[in-house]
């Protein structure tokens, strides 16, 4: 395990030290091959930042089962800056580190145990089922609006909408609000990744401001006239005299958007490109359609859409060799481990009838996805709908926008035809 400055293949040079750069154009293009040397050669990778990244899958899987890495604190962070800017007149940044600290992604137990079981009695499998032939009343809607141009972006025409409106409806959000939501959601979606400036947090406060003002409303309408809604069902939640309070119920609805937005736009943006490089595996999909559930599992496994989890420990850990401080940042890779060819043999193959099962794409442990099943409903129902009736989608050829982000991996625009 110890870090091989292997030769270049038969050369006899010995090859650079593998390097983690998050800021490097290459590595947003395709994180793969670097993420191949670091499982092999340094699996316990220091950054130059100063942060740890772990690849291989076995490690990956273990540790999100370990409860000795707690969450990177992203609000006390944000606390700070709000101390310094408050010193200075310059504003402050408290309502959107308030609003964070009971966001279930940044809790430890026991915060994290008692809100996501109040959380959970909302987000029943049978309400998410339910939710299905609106998503493809939805993903029809969308799809009408473009079918005569013959292109459409693949990014905002179909996979934004679609997730912000499905989150918006099953909260039971109205329709007139829907731009309004969509907008915050979209001022709001990079608050997770842990590299952001003050003015960007600054935006980002303003923008939580008029969410929750709005969402304070809402709640205060459904409490005189409730509904089928999640909203409905948030403010009846009890457990054993333990109910959620009101602060509690809108910080769960922001990080919902946060957490269902960026992540299903990227399933749908890179399960496309997956589709659209790799036709047979299309053609196949759309000559059985009954492959539609392994489709979306290879498609989060391949390109997963969130790459990295932050975790901190909460003591000194050895691993392969390497200990690693308590209180150091620490990635796990989600989208290395997902293509560890010791899980996955042939990894870098895109083969919707994979038999090999596990991907981690929606994480591990307690703080596993809460989303996933209306996740998985929506890749179904979007890809389904695609590969039926869009049978000559073609990319418009050209370089792939990357977005800039961290924790996240999907196109910024994903621009396709077809005949109208
Ligand atoms: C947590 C992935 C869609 C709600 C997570 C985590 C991952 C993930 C990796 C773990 C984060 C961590 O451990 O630090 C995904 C992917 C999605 C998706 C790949 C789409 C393909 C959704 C949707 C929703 C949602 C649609 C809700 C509408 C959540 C919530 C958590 C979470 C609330 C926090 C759970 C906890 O900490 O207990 N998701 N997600 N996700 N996800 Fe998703």
């Amino acid at each position: 395990d110890q870090p091989a400055v292997n030769g270049g293949a038969g050369s006899g040079v010995p090859r650079a030290p593998v390097k983690f750069n998050l800021f490097d154009p290459a590595f947003h293009a395709d994180p793969y091959e670097v993420y191949a040397r670091l499982r092999e050669e340094d699996p316990v990778h220091r950054t130059v930042m100063g942060a740890w990244v772990i690849t291989r899958y076995a490690d990956v899987k273990t540790l999100l089962r370990d409860n000795t890495f707690g969450v990177f604190d992203i609000p006390t962070r944000i606390e700070r800056k709000s101390q310094f800017l408050e010193k200075k007149n310059m504003g402050e940044l408290r309502t959107l580190a308030q609003a964070m600290r009971r966001w279930l992604m940044l809790c430890d137990p026991p915060d994290h145990t008692r809100l996501r079981s109040l959380v959970n009695r909302s987000f029943t499998p049978g309400a998410v089922e339910s939710l299905r032939p609106r998503v493809q009343e939805m993903v029809d809607r969308l799809l009408a609006r473009v079918r005569h141009t013959g292109r459409m972006d693949i990014v905002n025409d179909l996979a934004c909408p679609l997730a912000v409106t499905m989150i918006a409806s099953m909260l039971g959000v109205p329709e007139e609000a829907h731009a309004s939501v969509t907008r915050w959601a979209d001022g709001l979606s990079r608050v997770l990744d842990p590299l952001r400036s003050l003015e960007q947090y600054a935006e980002m406060n303003n923008v939580a401001q008029e969410f929750l003002a709005y969402f304070r409303e809402l709640f205060a309408e459904r409490r005189r006239h409730p509904r089928e809604d999640l909203i409905s069902s948030l403010i009846a939640v009890t457990d054993q005299g333990d109910k959620l309070t009101e602060d509690e119920m809108l910080s769960v609805c922001m990080l919902l958007f946060i957490a269902g937005e960026k992540t299903t736009v990227n399933l749908i943006g890179n399960g496309t490109l997956a589709l659209l490089k790799n036709r047979g595996e299309m053609e196949r999909l759309r000559q059985d359609p009954s492959l539609i559930r392994g489709a979306i599992d290879e498609m989060l496994r391949y390109d997963s859409p969130v790459q990295l989890n932050t975790r901190v420990p909460k003591k000194d850990v050895t691993l392969h060799g390497k200990t690693i401080p308590a209180g150091d940042l620490i990635y796990f890779s989600l989208g290395s481990a997902n293509r560890d060819p010791t899980q996955f043999p042939d990894p870098d193959r895109f083969d919707i009838t994979r038999r090999e099962k596990g991907h981690l794409a929606f994480s591990g442990g307690i703080h596993y996805c809460l989303g996933a099943a209306l996740a998985l409903i929506e890749g179904q129902v979007a890809f389904s709908t695609l590969v039926r009736e869009f049978p000559d989608l073609e990319l418009v050829p050209g370089e792939i926008d990357w977005q800039k982000e961290i924790i996240f991996r999907g196109p910024q625009t994903l621009p396709v035809t077809f005949s109208p």
